[in-house]
């Protein structure tokens, strides 16, 4: 295929491994959302979008669609796409198939295999854009490859999914900056937020009763085990996910359900029984609060559309 490059800028075993025992030392021991892709974890995010309880995918894709000739007006012609956490690269063939004459589309995820398929059945579909698939964790400083082939429009980087919420705001607010400092005045950037609302929404969104959620929390234990020398025993623990109000997050966590020791490496960690590993938090915002983020990361809230039963809200950020 012609119209795709890939650049692996993948971090390295040893930085996951550094990260592990680092945050398994911590008097709330935590590992960072971002571990959960591996292949087997991104084929169970699909899984989750597809559940029944899980109403943000569907809600944001009814948004896109609904919204998607107003957005195009916003990009103009011949737009570059950047795409954080691109996963499948489902949601953006959304816009691809409206936006005018679109010349490229970078998407940008930790998750390899994932990735690199997904890149390679979009280009197929796509044989006049150029897509440029880059492994890179987004948190870090981004170096993106430059695009000289054809002549380019606004740059659009994309951010659905919430993915944003997995961060706190401060870390939140220095990502919108980093995402400004690609972009030129009058560029743009998308992103797909998750409102505040009724806690029970939330809690049966986090807690399906398949058990898709619990499966891909767990899968994070397989992969350390997988990755690193480890052996966690995925019996001992057990999904748990709750609304934490006064933090307006989700907060996704593995419960230890007895005193065990497990080895990572060469280095033992005791849990109790009860004891938690805490794994993702998911931040809900109002329209308003994000709003007041963007303005200060250098973005004018230039439009936002929500669903008639706001539960989710699409932000247009134009950059100042
Ligand atoms: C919640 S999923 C969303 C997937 C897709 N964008 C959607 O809206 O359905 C998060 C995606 O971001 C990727 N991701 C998570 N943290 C990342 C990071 N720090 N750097 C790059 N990609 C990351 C994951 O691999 C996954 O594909």
């Amino acid at each position: 295929m012609n119209n795709l490059e890939c650049y692996n800028f993948q971090p390295k075993l040893s930085s996951f491994r550094e990260e592990i025992l680092q945050g398994l030392a911590q008097s709330q021991k935590a590992i960072a959302p971002k571990f959960f892709y591996d292949k087997r974890g991104s084929e169970l995010f699909d899984q989750i979008c597809e559940l029944e309880e899980y109403y943000p995918t569907r809600t944001e894709i009814h948004l896109l669609k609904t919204y998607c000739g107003e957005i195009a007006e916003l990009v103009g012609p011949q737009g570059l796409l950047i795409e954080y956490g691109s996963g499948s690269s489902y949601k953006v063939r959304i816009l691809l198939d409206t936006l005018q004459h679109p010349v490229g589309y970078m998407p940008i995820d930790i998750s390899f295999e994932h990735m690199l398929q997904a890149s390679a059945e979009l280009a197929q579909s796509y044989p006049n854009l150029d897509v440029m698939a880059v492994c890179a964790d987004y948190t870090q400083p981004l170096q993106l490859p430059s695009y000289g082939k054809k002549p380019v429009g606004k740059k659009l980087i994309f951010f659905p999914g919430s993915t944003i919420g997995n961060l706190d705001p401060i870390e939140a607010l220095h990502l919108l900056k980093q995402s400004a400092s690609l972009l030129e005045t009058g560029d743009g950037m998308l992103v797909g937020v998750d409102l505040k609302k009724d806690p029970a929404i939330l809690h049966a969104a986090y807690n399906d009763a398949l058990g898709v959620t619990a499966a891909f929390n767990l899968n994070l234990l397989l992969r350390i085990n997988n990755d690193l020398e480890a052996n966690f025993d995925l019996v001992n623990f057990r999904h748990w996910a709750f609304y934490n109000q006064d933090e307006s997050r989700i907060e996704m966590h593995l419960l230890s359900l007895k005193d065990q020791t497990v080895m990572v490496e060469k280095t033992p960690f005791n849990f109790r029984e009860g004891e938690t590993i805490h794994t993702e938090n998911s931040y809900k915002y109002s329209v308003e609060e994000f709003e007041a983020i963007a303005n200060q990361a250098g973005f004018q809230a230039a439009k936002v559309w929500t669903d008639a039963n706001h539960l989710f809200s699409i932000h247009y950020l134009r950059k100042r």
